[in-house]
């Protein structure tokens, strides 16, 4: 078998699929309906070799709908920089193509260390296993998302942590709208440092779109 396949024995209807290699795995709930929300259904965790702090890293593809409520109440506009740190799968970026397409005057920007490659090569081998309609029609979803992603001519992915992008000089200062959606934000121990990072990729009049949510309260960008 080219990705080890588990059935987790505690979580009912937990499927994974592990590349021992890269120690992605691949997490599908056949039972949907025991989790609510759709990107719980498919995500992916990588272990140890992104080298973050909690040598954990959870990959999820939020629908637009659960994104953060500023997220969703923005108007697109195809003459705009975009830029989605921690993007993963989610579907802000690949919304944007979708609407605008060779409308766009900016290549949307995707700052985001995932193996894509991977991830598209274990999704679509998943699908040999899945009996569910729901879950083949979610998981080609994704396979669309990263198909897009992976298209130069569509999208400037910058395959690295945000830490390591700033270092280039071309990507300060010339984003219009950077969205931060549970991304390097959340994971990092010092989010504040994370926007501050962010906010060098903005233009002057460049707005960021982020949420952390911790035990003591809520902290957005501008109230921080
Ligand atoms: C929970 S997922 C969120 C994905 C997507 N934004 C969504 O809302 O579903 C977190 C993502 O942030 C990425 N990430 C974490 N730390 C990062 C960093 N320092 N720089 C860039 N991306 C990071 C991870 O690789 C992961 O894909």
């Amino acid at each position: 078998m080219k990705y080890n396949k588990i059935i987790d024995p505690i979580v009912k209807g937990l499927l994974k699929f592990l590349d021992k290699d890269s120690g992605y795995t691949l997490n599908i709930h056949q039972d949907i309906r025991s989790e609510n929300l759709a990107f719980q259904h498919i995500s992916f965790d990588v272990e140890d070799n992104f080298k973050f702090p909690n040598n954990s890293m959870w990959i999820t593809g939020r629908n637009l709908i659960d994104y953060d409520p500023k997220v969703i109440e923005l108007i697109l506009n195809p003459e705009l920089q975009y830029i989605d740190v921690g993007a993963g799968i989610g579907e802000f970026i690949p919304r944007l193509v979708r609407t605008f397409d060779s409308r766009l005057i900016h290549k949307p920007i995707i700052i985001e260390p995932a193996d894509y490659e991977l991830m598209l090569d274990m999704l679509d081998y998943s699908k040999r296993f899945l009996n569910e309609r729901a879950l083949s029609d979610r998981v080609n979803e994704l396979i669309d998302r990263i198909n897009i992603i992976l298209n130069s001519n569509k999208v400037t992915l910058i395959n690295k942590s945000l830490e390591n992008a700033v270092k280039e000089q071309e990507l300060l200062g010339i984003a219009d709208v950077i969205i931060d959606n549970a991304g390097a934000s959340h994971y990092a121990n010092d989010f504040k440092y994370i926007w501050d990072l962010e906010k060098k990729l903005l233009k002057p009049n460049g707005i960021l779109l982020s949420e952390v949510v911790k035990s003591s309260g809520v902290y957005y960008p501008n109230s921080s």
